[in-house]
């Protein structure tokens, strides 16, 4: 995989993501999406939208507002909940969250497992099983069970809101400051992430509110809305897509953790009693879409949470292999009926369901999927961009990304800027951009401008040359392969259509 900081130079110098108010030196954590950015992000949305909204006759969206009438934080536990661990270096004056500096910590120990597979992979070559030399080699076993019983520590200290033994933790494990090296900590301290803002012009009639931390409760205080004028029958779900505002702290990892950024949440409304058997139904079915881009089945994973969100009975993240290793992509979360138990308690309205079958009246139970926008485009952009080394030595910067989600879809290259090539190709262009994202290029040398679009992301390039205007045909390059094949003029829509046809990608989930 390639480096980081290639992937964040790579991502700003093609325009993809641009630091926010850049000329001002920046915001921490906040970023633009550029030209090519926002065509990635948007397909990345409307490919979660197609796949859940459109594809489920039982799923409808909606658009939120991000203000909220403030109690909303209250009633959904945010306003006393939602708060991450701090600690402080006293040497450093840095500010860590302290379950992060664990979790760091578990991932050097899960580099040097890496490190003893891959030796062993090597020593006994095509006959290597992982699987097996995982449950089996004393080291990595050991390593393992360290691993599990840090992680179990932690999450019951965080649970029982145990800080001085998150603190006595980090000192166990001589965790050192990654700026200062000292050992030199503060006691642990809870900090609310939510960023509070004001409604109204005069100073005393101003409101507190919020900026929403999650997309969720949205939908949450319009269940029932939506439930009567959809006239929605349980099992259903209300999909959403939408900014939200953290305070994060430790904001890091380019776009990986931002205070501002975007969610594509599902609130999927069950029967009580029945929320496992969806739970388990939804983490498979969220992990076959991800699978469906085919960025390799080992580089995702299941985490099961041990230590619980306040409104959940159950709850997984698939874990995606980022440069800096496996992290939360995606969260699956059993709420059980606890944001509209709440809601209905703080706002004195029924949030209640009369389901015909059982006869009653019940607050249904929610089972969620939670993915983050931008961390999915980190995901797919950091995986996607690879330095090649060709046959004849030369080498070449590409970004494979998944076809369906390159911002460009094909480029249109006459061969020279004359002979009546750019007429044809131009044509061409103005044919097929009513289905696909084209571009056009006629500058430079033809390899350049090849380099240039394996650079993007572009999956197939048109190249219009003389013998188009003998014999009606054109060469279409493979970004992937760069094999190129001569083909009819007139085929070439046809052929995009099939290959960059959603449904052949969203169909086998
Ligand atoms: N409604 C549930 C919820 O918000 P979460 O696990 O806090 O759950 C869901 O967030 C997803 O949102 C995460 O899996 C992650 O992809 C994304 N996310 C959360 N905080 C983020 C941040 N600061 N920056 C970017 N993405 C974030």
């Amino acid at each position: 995989m390639t480096d980081f900081k290639k992937i964040i130079s790579h991502a700003k110098e093609y325009g993809f993501i641009f630091p926010s108010s850049e000329i001002y030196d920046g915001l921490s954590a906040v970023y633009d999406y550029a030209q090519n950015g926002v065509a990635l992000k948007k397909n990345i949305r409307d490919y979660w939208w197609k796949s859940m909204v459109q594809l489920h006759h039982n799923i409808v969206g909606i658009d939120a507002s991000i203000l909220m009438h403030p109690t909303t934080w209250k009633a959904s536990g945010h306003v006393d909940a939602f708060n991450d661990p701090l600690i402080d270096n006293k040497d450093s004056k840095k500010r860590y969250r302290a379950d992060v500096l664990v979790e760091d910590y578990c991932a050097k120990i899960e580099n040097k497992m890496d490190k003893e597979i891959a030796k062993a992979a090597k020593r006994f070559g095509e006959a290597f099983n992982p699987e097996e030399f995982k449950t089996t080699n004393p080291r990595v076993v050991g390593y393992q069970e360290k691993i599990n019983t840090i992680l179990k520590r932690l999450g019951q200290s965080l649970e029982k809101e145990d800080l001085e033994d998150v603190k006595n933790l980090i000192e166990e494990l001589e965790i050192a400051c990654p700026e200062s090296g000292s050992r030199n900590w503060t006691e642990v301290k809870q900090f609310n992430l939510m960023f509070g803002t004001k409604l109204g012009a005069s100073a005393e009639s101003a409101m507190d509110l919020y900026l929403r931390p999650e997309t969720a409760q949205g939908i949450f205080v319009n269940f029932l809305n939506v439930q009567k004028t959809g006239r929605m029958k349980i099992p259903f779900g209300i999909a959403q897509t939408g900014k939200a505002f953290r305070n994060e702290i430790v904001a890091r990892q380019f776009i990986f953790r931002m205070r501002e950024f975007e969610q594509m949440e599902m609130q999927f409304f069950v029967p009580p009693g029945t929320q496992k058997e969806w739970y388990d139904q939804w983490k498979q079915t969220r992990l076959s879409w991800h699978l469906s881009l085919g960025m390799g089945a080992e580089n995702y994973r299941f985490h099961d949470h041990e230590k619980l969100a306040h409104y959940a009975d159950a709850a997984a993240d698939i874990e995606f292999k980022f440069p800096f290793g496996f992290k939360e992509l995606e969260g699956i979360h059993s709420r059980t009926d606890f944001d509209l138990k709440s809601h209905e308690e703080f706002s004195g309205k029924k949030l209640q369901y009369f389901d015909p079958e059982r006869n009653e009246n019940y607050v249904p139970y929610v089972v969620e999927t939670s993915i983050g926008l931008d961390r999915m485009f980190l995901a797919v952009f950091s995986w996607a961009l690879r330095d090649e080394t060709l046959e004849d030595g030369s080498t070449r910067t590409v970004l494979k990304l998944p076809e369906v989600l390159a911002p460009t879809k094909v480029a249109i290259l006459p061969l020279v800027k004359k002979d009546g090539l750019p007429e044809v190709a131009q044509k061409l262009m103005d044919d097929l951009k009513w289905n696909h994202a084209v571009a056009y290029d006629e500058k430079d040398a033809v390899g350049r401008r090849y380099r240039r679009q394996d650079a993007l992301g572009t999956p197939y390039c048109i190249t219009i040359d003389h013998q188009t205007l003998e014999d009606q045909t054109v060469t279409i390059r493979d970004r992937d392969s760069m094999k190129q094949e001569r083909i009819a003029l007139d085929a070439v829509g046809g052929i995009l259509n099939e290959k960059l046809d959603i449904k052949n990608w969203l169909q086998n989930i």
